[in-house]
């Protein structure tokens, strides 16, 4: 995959000098699990061709400089500041910096020494869409820092390290799953992820399907507190279960049918909440057996369920996406549907046979605009390998423009 034309133009421009390396990270989309991998259950996402880029030299100086090419802004950060969220002039540092800045920030925190650095960043995956946009960032610059440093961490840790970056410098209490995909793609398949065990295995997308992406347009608003909120729930869930059910450390550990006969115990709001998570964990086995004999149909059926428990007991759902799915639904070829990320808006993600994909983005997107007046954007998306970096060596065969 080659990077954006004008990226190495513009740190040509910014930094007056050509850049050492090139980093990619993938965003992803969820097939299943969601809303689980913070619970310890399993997850099935795909790292996609919707990139994070960062062209990147060391710089001999204590200082972070990112160009943010597709916001037009920059951050100058020294490193001992970063602690303090402040830039070089002492002013609060932008929101959009805090990915790079956490991630320095966390790697220091696990004793890895950090120099300092010059980029441009730019990104093709759509910002707050559910498609794992500040993941891809985070993961780009710890693949970047790895690549000009003399330390070497195994993907599983550099994921976990990211997490922290957002965990703690962000201050949002996502899980690994994100972190997860953008390292560990696998080109054609998808990643069955163990978020207790951090077993991993890639299993391979059902022939004659392709996976189409529909971006509702909307944005989350109080995504990100509302996020934090179902964490909450579940912790409080799991408090409650463990006192009635030995052995259990996290809402993975709950059966369904302990779960029926337990949640009588759990106030009406949080029950629905830890209800989603423990039918999510096990459709999620479930579905991977459906991938695993190339059963679109059955695959794409839990897709379905997945969507129905989202929006009616975890309520992350919002009435576009709700929309998305419903006349997916009725479309030919559509296998199943379903919102995908952390919701609130963003997107949708569709199992379709190959041979309905033109007329099926055609419909959904011209109904979708019929019912709501909003532009969707649909697209099919690729299953890519995990982040990777390319030296100089190989950008020379690259043309600045
Ligand atoms: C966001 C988080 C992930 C995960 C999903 C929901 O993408 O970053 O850790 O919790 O939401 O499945």
């Amino acid at each position: 995959m080659n990077p954006p034309p004008n990226l190495l133009s513009a740190f040509n421009n910014a930094f007056n000098k050509l850049p050492k390396l090139v980093a990619r990270a993938p965003g992803r989309v969820n097939l299943l699990g969601e809303h689980v991998d913070y619970n310890d259950g399993w997850v099935l996402p795909v790292a996609i061709d919707h990139t994070a880029w960062i062209a990147a030299s060391p710089c001999s100086s204590d200082l972070i400089s990112v160009h943010a090419l597709d916001l037009g802004e920059a951050v100058s950060i020294q490193i001992d500041d970063l602690e303090h969220k402040v830039d070089v002039r002492g002013k609060p540092l932008p929101a959009w910096s805090y990915y790079p800045a956490g991630v320095a920030w966390a790697l220091q925190q696990h004793s890895l020494q950090i120099g300092g650095l010059d980029a441009v960043l730019t990104s093709t995956i759509p910002l707050g869409a559910g498609l794992s946009s500040s993941a891809a960032i985070e993961v780009a610059f710890a693949v970047t820092w790895q690549a000009f440093s003399g330390w070497q961490l195994n993907p599983m840790t550099m994921a976990q390290i990211c997490q922290t970056a957002e965990n703690a410098y962000v201050g949002v209490n996502c899980g690994l799953m994100d972190q997860f995909a953008s390292l560990h793609g696998v080109a054609g398949n998808a990643l069955l992820f163990d978020c207790r065990t951090l077993e991993w295995e890639p299993v391979p997308l059902p022939q004659g399907t392709s996976l189409v992406i529909a971006d509702s347009g909307v944005r989350r608003s109080l995504g990100d507190s509302a996020y934090n909120e179902r964490r909450t729930a579940c912790e409080q869930a799991t408090r409650t279960l463990a006192e009635r059910l030995p052995n259990v450390h996290a809402l993975r550990d709950v059966s369904i049918d302990a779960f029926d006969q337990h949640s009588h115990a759990l106030p009406s709001v949080v029950r629905r909440r830890a209800e989603h998570v423990v039918d999510e964990c096990a459709r999620t086995l479930e579905a991977v057996e459906h991938l695993r004999s190339g059963d679109a149909l059955g695959f794409g059926k839990l897709m379905y369920q997945g969507h129905a428990s989202l929006r009616d007991l975890y309520q992350v759902s919002c009435p576009e996406l709700d929309v998305l799915v419903e006349i997916a639904t009725g479309l030919p070829g559509c296998y199943g549907a379903r919102l995908t990320g952390a919701g609130f808006g963003g997107c949708t993600v569709n199992l379709v046979k190959e041979g309905n994909v033109e007329s099926f983005l055609q419909a959904l997107s011209m109904e979708y605009w019929n019912r709501t007046g909003k532009q969707a954007s649909a697209w099919v998306c690729q299953a890519v390998g995990g982040a990777s970096t390319s030296m100089a060596t190989t950008l020379k065969r690259i043309n600045i423009q």
